[in-house]
Formats: structure tokens, C-alpha cells, sequence
């Protein structure tokens, strides 16, 4: 706690499979978002195997104990968020990793997290969900062509909505594109996209196959580093 410069943890906002997010109000009096990997669950495991050692940022890890296993993934989730915070993408702000635990930036308001896209299109009017969709590739292209990144798992269960503005979350896997795999993560995610926005929000949007041209063309000015 100390260590983090954090006063104190005021709840629990999601408990997961393998990791808590935490709530916690830091000794500047700021809200932080707090994650904490715990259990090491199969599917952890097998993540383990697709999204870690085959990266090779992380190819040298000492695999040989569940707790360096989830410092790993801890700091993988880090460097990807600060990675992707670099060239503008809109995730919450990376503050700290610490063994286990990465520390970030809170997406809410008056203590209560913002919604999932999931849990809120359905609210929304198609205008709405059509920028949002805009702004879901454009996020995505900045992700591939500017970070060197795949998300691999880019869905409306990882995106939250807060005052027209998204924010993308759950990163701890994404790879970079010099991951033998990416290109299958690269579609599953654009696949990804497109079933949300056509099947779920309705919307008219381009077919996949000019879809996926679109991103991979890497269109867009990144900033310099
Ligand atoms: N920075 C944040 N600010 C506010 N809430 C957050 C933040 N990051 C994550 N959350 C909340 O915690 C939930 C779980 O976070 P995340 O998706 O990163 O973990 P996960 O490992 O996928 O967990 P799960 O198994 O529940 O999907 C999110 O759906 C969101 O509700
Ligand atoms: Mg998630």
C-alpha cells in the first residue's frame, strides 16, 4: 500500500476469473483503478502459452511459478497500456506495476465505474453507435499501425462508455505483431467489431473483407515518438 501511495480501497468493482479491480483513493486524493491478478485459472494458463511466451518481448520468462507467472502478465498489461497510451490510444492511464497488481487511471464517476459498451448500446440511438463504431476502428488502428499491437480480445465486453468518449480496457494479452499468431488475433478482433455492429447494434457499416483492408491499411498519421 505504501509503496503504491494509495490511503485506502473502497470496494470491490469486479471480480473475475483470475483477476480483482479494485477501487482505491491514492494519498493525492485521486480515484485509481486497481487490478490484481489471483488465480490462476486453466484458461490463465493456456493464455499463458498463446499470449506470453509467444511474444517476444516476454519470450524469456521464468515459467517455473504461478507467482512469477502472474508478475509477467502484470507487467505485460502495463508495458501494453503504457505502450498504447503513447501514441494516443484511449485506455486508462497506466501509474504502476507492482508484482502482481497494475495500478491505473479510474473510468467513472462519483465512485461507480462507467459502463461496458455491452451493457449500455442498447440505450443508445444508432447515431451514437455509429461514431462509436468510427471510433472503435480508428482506437484499433492506432493500436496496430502506431503501437506495433493486436488487442486480442477487442470486444464490447472490453470497452466502457463514458460521456460519448470509449476507453479500452483488459489488455494484458495483446501482442505485439511480431507474434507468429497475430494475424489470426488481428481478424478475430476486426471480426469482432463487425458481428457487434451489425448483428447486435444493427447498423449499416461496410462488409468484413473492407473492413479488414481498412485497418490493415494503416491510413492515419501517428504521432511522433
Ligand atoms: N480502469 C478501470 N476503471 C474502472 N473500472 C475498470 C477499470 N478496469 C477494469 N474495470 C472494471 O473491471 C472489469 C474487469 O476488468 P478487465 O476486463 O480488465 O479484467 P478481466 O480479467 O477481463 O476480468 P473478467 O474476467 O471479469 O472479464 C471491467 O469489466 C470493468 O467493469
Ligand atoms: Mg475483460
Amino acid at each position: 500500500m505504501r509503496r503504491l501511495k494509495l490511503d485506502r480501497f473502497t470496494g470491490v468493482v469486479s471480480a473475475g476469473k483470475e483477476a480483482r479491480v479494485y477501487r482505491a483513493i491514492g494519498r493525492d486524493g485521486k480515484e485509481y483503478a486497481v487490478k490484481i491478478y489471483l488465480t490462476a485459472t486453466a484458461e490463465f494458463r493456456k493464455s499463458i502459452q498463446k499470449y506470453l511466451l509467444g511474444d517476444p518481448r516476454f519470450q524469456r520468462i521464468d515459467t517455473s511459478s504461478t507467482k512469477k507467472l502472474f508478475m509477467a502478465w502484470a507487467r505485460k498489461e502495463y508495458r501494453n497500456l503504457l505502450k498504447m497510451s503513447s501514441v494516443g490510444v484511449r485506455v486508462p492511464k497506466p501509474y504502476l506495476v507492482y508484482q502482481n497488481i497494475v495500478v491505473m487511471e479510474f473510468i467513472g464517476r462519483q465512485g461507480y465505474r462507467a459502463p461496458l459498451l455491452h451493457e449500455i448500446y442498447n440505450e443508445l440511438d444508432s447515431e451514437e453507435l455509429y461514431s462509436i463504431y468510427e471510433i472503435m476502428v480508428e482506437e484499433y488502428k492506432k493500436i496496430y499501425c502506431c503501437a506495433g499491437l493486436v488487442h486480442a480480445d477487442y470486444s464490447e465486453y472490453n470497452i466502457m462508455y463514458l460521456d460519448g468518449e470509449i476507453y479500452i480496457i483488459d489488455v494484458a494479452q495483446a501482442v505485439s505483431t511480431s507474434h507468429p499468431n497475430y494475424l489470426d488475433f488481428l481478424k478475430h478482433d476486426i471480426g469482432n467489431i463487425y458481428r457487434f455492429f451489425t448483428k447486435q447494434a444493427k447498423l449499416k457499416i461496410q462488409n468484413l473483407e473492407n473492413l479488414m483492408k481498412e485497418i490493415i491499411g494503416c491510413k492515419i498519421v501517428c504521432p511522433k515518438k
